[in-house]
């Protein structure tokens, strides 16, 4: 039995899901309101003991174990649900290998000496002397002593060795030293304090832990005006996010994170009460950070500086997180009454411009009560981007109309709202001042979202309940199945998605598996694939981390003798992924029958809506069980 195995046998969900969502007993089964979407009317969100599984019908529709369950909720990794969950259930998590032990200590040796540096800079700057200036500056920018703590401000003095001497004097080496970051060097292999006479800032990651610093001038003739650490073992520009570990409370709180540029963008406003904000550090926002963020909140808020540079930068930002962030499969009909599927962003973006010349830290100092407004009227990211290219354009000319509706439909298509939808494509239509349903024309092809659709809104026939009664653990045979042969031959991924795509069936995705750590792993074959620089298998063997060896070498070895090439483990996978689609969908089935058997109690699953689920179902059953046949007739052949 592998650990996660041993953890879920141990716990059960409903105790801790219970623990932040009262659920209420209906049959076997529990029913609350939804923790991971605004939700009062319809408790959409169900627990089911039996499979000890989760799943929101309601907006979110998702679902999983009790891993996944806490990876949402408290927005951990992996890890640190295994770490969790384990202790909690009282289950010893092995160590780690030789290897994996000496990377940790090293890290663990580096992060102590950022702490003790963080500690040295923040004396200097509170008890000595030399701190005093810096001191002086920092009171005088607005900054209290709660706030200047809650940051760890520190000043580094102004030498070339003073830090050098006092982190070898607490016994690193010169060479630990210069890993960290602290350390700058000369041609000839000389070394000498990359940070002096500096308003010392620390960067820490979600968690706290410290990853480096930003440095900024006292004297304005040094340059460069903020110097940051180098790029580290622990510092990475592109995937830190300044504040996040002071602002990840308050954003969840707020359900709201407001992203800014520069450390003082989150330093002032937080002395001044506004503190669900994070900063990124003179990059473009990363799909990392955003993915990150997305673990807090759904509602983002991004201050663009008003001038023509900041727009652009931002917008590229964007770019990236339209891109990134989740999206929600959707059916719906088209003018001429077609079914397809469209992908909605799950997140909302907005974008709040910063008066002329001043940034928030300037705002919330001057005026607090303009910054609660500014954010208030945050423009979603349509109008936005609209306005911003309209600005200064000749607008009667054809080209221009079509370059902007061009560029604006797919934001406009990406709202989860359809009366935003219309609003916005009327306000365009008014813009360009071209008819609505000319201007549809203009709509790029439909790009598929990046996690491709998955069958997400089946429901079952409660006439003929597939494949009988459902067994608990009988989707996880075949999960390990699919996870044992992909590991194996990722590149089969692209078979199986060829096959499926012959049927009508959605591609192979990570969301058609319950188990978190199969889900992880699936992302993983998946990140292989998409990667050129390694094989495939030694691309998820090198990155995956440490936690995961146990499973992937049990499912390894249960796939041993197959031959990967063999046209047999083909359809054997298929096999195995159909049945798991299979079993999902009559889960699927079992769940919306009972939400509407339940409705009948309290009144609010429509039976419309259930009506559709039965006949997405149907069809998709249809669509299985004749993908299958190619599978369990001995004439299956595959095109390669
Ligand atoms: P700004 O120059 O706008 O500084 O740089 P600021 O945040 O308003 O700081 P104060 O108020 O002058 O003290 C914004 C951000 O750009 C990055 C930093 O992340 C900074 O916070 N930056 C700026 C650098 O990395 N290096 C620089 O030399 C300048
Ligand atoms: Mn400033």
């Amino acid at each position: 039995m592998s650990v996660t195995d041993e953890i879920k046998d141990r716990l059960d969900i409903v105790d801790v899901v219970s623990e932040s969502v009262e659920l209420r007993r209906t049959g076997r089964n529990y029913t609350g309101f939804c923790p991971f979407h605004h939700n009062v009317n319809t408790p959409s969100f169900v627990v089911f003991p039996e499979t000890q599984t989760w799943k929101c019908f309601g907006e979110c529709d998702e679902g999983g174990d009790v891993f996944s369950f806490v990876m949402k909720k408290e927005g951990w990794d992996f890890a640190e649900a295994l770490r969790n969950l384990a202790d909690r259930a009282g289950v010893v998590l092995k160590p780690l290998t030789p290897q994996m032990q000496e990377q940790q200590q090293e890290g663990d040796r580096l992060r102590s000496l950022l702490e003790e540096a963080a500690a040295f800079y923040h004396h200097n700057l509170l008890e000595t002397p030399a701190g005093k200036t810096a001191l002086e500056y920092i009171l005088g920018r607005g900054l209290g002593s709660e706030t200047v703590k809650a940051f760890q401000l520190g000043f580094a003095p102004n030498s070339w060795d003073a830090s050098l001497n006092h982190f070898r004097q607490r016994g690193f080496s010169v060479k630990e030293i210069r890993d960290s970051g602290l350390l700058s060097e000369k041609e000839e292999g000389r070394v000498y304090d990359r940070f002096r006479n500096r308003l010392m800032i620390p960067i820490r990651d979600r968690r706290g832990d410290l990853a480096g610093f930003g440095a900024r001038v006292l004297d304005p003739e040094d340059v460069p005006k903020y110097l940051n650490s180098p790029q580290t073992a622990l510092f990475d520009k592109s995937r830190l996010l300044f504040g996040l570990n002071t602002a990840g409370k308050r954003i969840r709180e707020l359900d709201q994170v407001v992203i800014v540029e520069g450390y003082m963008g989150v330093i002032g406003p937080y002395q001044h009460g506004f503190r669900n904000i994070v900063a990124q550090m003179g990059t473009a926002l990363t799909e990392y950070q955003l993915r990150t963020l997305k673990k807090y909140t759904s509602k983002f808020v991004i201050a663009m500086d008003s001038d023509a540079a900041g727009q652009k930068a931002t917008l590229r930002g964007l770019q990236i997180a339209r891109e990134a962030l989740d999206r929600a499969p959707e059916v719906v009909f088209d003018a001429r009454g077609l079914l397809h599927q469209e992908s909605r962003l799950k997140a909302d973006i907005r974008v709040l411009t910063l008066p002329p010349g001043m940034d928030p830290d300037d705002v919330t100092r001057k005026d607090p009560e303009l910054w609660g407004s500014l954010v208030e009227k945050a423009q979603p990211v349509v109008v936005h981007v609209m306005d911003t290219l309209a600005r200064d354009q000749d607008l009667d000319d054809p080209k221009v109309k079509s370059a902007l509706a061009s560029q604006v439909l797919p934001l406009i298509d990406d709202l989860p709202d359809a009366i935003e939808r219309d609003a916005y494509t009327q306000r365009l239509s008014r813009l360009l001042e071209i008819n609505e349903n000319t201007l549809l024309k203009f709509r790029p092809e439909r790009k598929r979202g990046r996690r491709p659709a998955v069958p997400a809104r089946i429901s079952g026939s409660p006439a003929k309940p597939p494949a009988g009664k459902v067994v608990p653990r009988e989707g996880e045979v075949y999960e390990k199945h699919c996870v044992g042969i992909l590991l194996r031959e990722p590149e089969l991924v692209y078979k199986v998605d060829r096959a499926l795509s012959r049927d009508g069936l959605a591609r192979f995705d990570e969301k058609d598996f319950q188990n978190a750590d199969f889900q992880i792993l699936v992302r993983y074959i998946k990140d292989a694939l998409t990667q050129a620089e390694e094989e495939p298998r030694d691309y998820i063997i090198n990155n995956l981390p440490g936690e995961f060896m146990d499973t992937v070498d049990e499912l390894l070895e249960m796939t041993e003798d197959l031959n990967p090439h063999s046209d047999k483990v083909l359809e054997d996978l298929m096999r195995a992924f159909l049945n798991l689609r299979m079993w999902q969908i009559a889960k699927q089935n079992d769940h919306y029958r009972f939400l509407q058997e339940n409705s009948h109690e309290n009144g609010d699953y429509k039976t419309s809506e259930y009506l559709k689920n039965i006949s997405h179902y149907l069809e998709e059953k249809h669509k299985i069980d004749k993908a299958m046949k190619r599978y369990t007739s001995r004439t299956a052949t595959f095109d390669s």
